[in-house]
């Protein structure tokens, strides 16, 4: 299969790429990534001169070049997207732009290359927040609380409606936290794991009783593959961890992990709108595909610490350099809670 991944050159792109690579010995990759803050052509350099391989540097808003590159490919995987919630706190318009628009653009593409398949990476965020109990599960009603979520559930909606309106070969996934090697760091463990690694303490909102689910990467990749080749198409698959921690739970793994103490936690001031809980209820896409998340937390964990630690110079240069203003931006004025 020729595929286009969108957003390669990011965390969980990156880690796409070198699965298909790897798993499927007659499949052509071309990455398309505008290489903004988040995205990072050192993940891919082993792959310069790779024959399967290809990457083309623009913005999924480019039409004409995504014409281009849609009409020589057998499907898209759709992982291009402005990612992280508490910039879109600060400024929304990017992720419209990126994520609603740029999804538009791609699925124009699709059909006007006689509707080339496409798969649509998104989140449970779009879903809301959940009380104490349940699950979200493909017929959740969407209720997104924060522009992130917003956007992506804007391009869900859109990507639904182009099955609907125009039979495009369309699958969604909807996935819970990400975690593993070449998240940048900004989200909460890559963020965690580097500041502990400089002796920073981490910073944690509000009371830290947040509940997230947690899904190794290579989990996740493997279940977009498999979305992509026995997926049925219009269809929603949901990926979870069957991992829910709260954030304060998680943070004490990390740092008696790394050796440190409950000291270094940092609270500091909650996240405008935080979404309480997420969990998923994955049991469609485990009987239907036959596919569950394998890497326990503690394997997880320790293998992104084991990558933190050993590609140092990979985060220290992202830390130091422009990303340092958005950090300072973020955490240097922030509220900090006595403890
Ligand atoms: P990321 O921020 O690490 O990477 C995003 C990539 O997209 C970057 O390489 C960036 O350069 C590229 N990009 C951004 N705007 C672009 C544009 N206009 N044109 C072309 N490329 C552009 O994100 P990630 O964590 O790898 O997430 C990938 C996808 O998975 C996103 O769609 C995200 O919404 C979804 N998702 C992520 C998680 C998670 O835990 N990381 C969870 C659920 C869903
Ligand atoms: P994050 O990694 O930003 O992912 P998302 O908001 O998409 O779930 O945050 C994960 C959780 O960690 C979330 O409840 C917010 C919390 N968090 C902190 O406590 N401190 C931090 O510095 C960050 C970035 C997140």
């Amino acid at each position: 299969m020729r595929i286009l991944v969108t957003g390669g050159a990011g965390f969980i792109g990156t880690n796409f790429v070198y699965y298909l690579l790897r798993r499927h010995p007659e499949d052509q990759v071309a990455v398309l990534d505008a290489l903004t803050y988040a995205g990072n052509l050192e993940n891919l350099k082993v792959l310069e001169g790779h024959a399967r391989f290809k990457f083309f540097k623009g913005d999924v808003n480019d039409r004409e070049l995504v014409h281009g590159l849609v009409g020589q490919v057998d499907a898209v995987v759709h992982f291009a997207a402005e990612s992280h919630v508490d910039r879109s706190i600060q400024n929304a318009a990017d992720f419209v732009k990126t994520n609603v628009l740029g999804t538009q653009v791609l699925l124009d593409a699709c059909r006007a290359s006689g509707n080339v398949r496409f798969h649509h990476v998104s989140t449970d965020e779009v879903f809301g927040s959940l009380g104490a109990h349940g699950a979200f599960d493909e017929n959740s009603p969407y209720d997104p609380r924060s522009p992130y979520s917003a956007s992506k559930a804007g391009a869900d909606h859109l990507v639904r409606a182009a099955w609907h309106t125009h039979g495009l070969p369309i699958t969604i996934s909807n996935c819970s936290n990400n975690y593993g090697p070449y998240q940048f760091p900004e989200k909460v463990l890559p963020l965690f794991i580097t500041n502990l690694l400089e002796n920073k303490k981490v910073p944690l909102y509000g009371d830290g009783l947040n509940v997230r689910d947690w899904l190794y990467v290579e989990d996740h990749c493997r279940g977009i593959d498999a979305v992509l080749r026995e997926g049925i198409y219009g269809e929603t698959y949901l990926f979870g961890g069957r991992c829910e921690r709260t954030n304060l739970e998680l943070t004490e793994i990390v740092l008696f992990e790394m050796g440190f103490g409950r000291d270094m936690i940092q609270p500091v001031m909650d996240r405008p709108g935080h979404d309480r809980r997420y969990a998923i209820d994955c049991t469609k896409t485990e009987q239907a595909l036959g596919w569950h998340p394998e890497t326990p937390l503690m394997e997880g964990l320790r293998k992104t610490i084991a990558w933190y630690k050993t590609n140092q110079e990979w985060w220290q240069r992202i830390k130091s350099g422009a990303y340092r203003d958005y950090y300072e931006k973020q955490y240097g004025g922030r509220e900090i809670k006595s403890q």
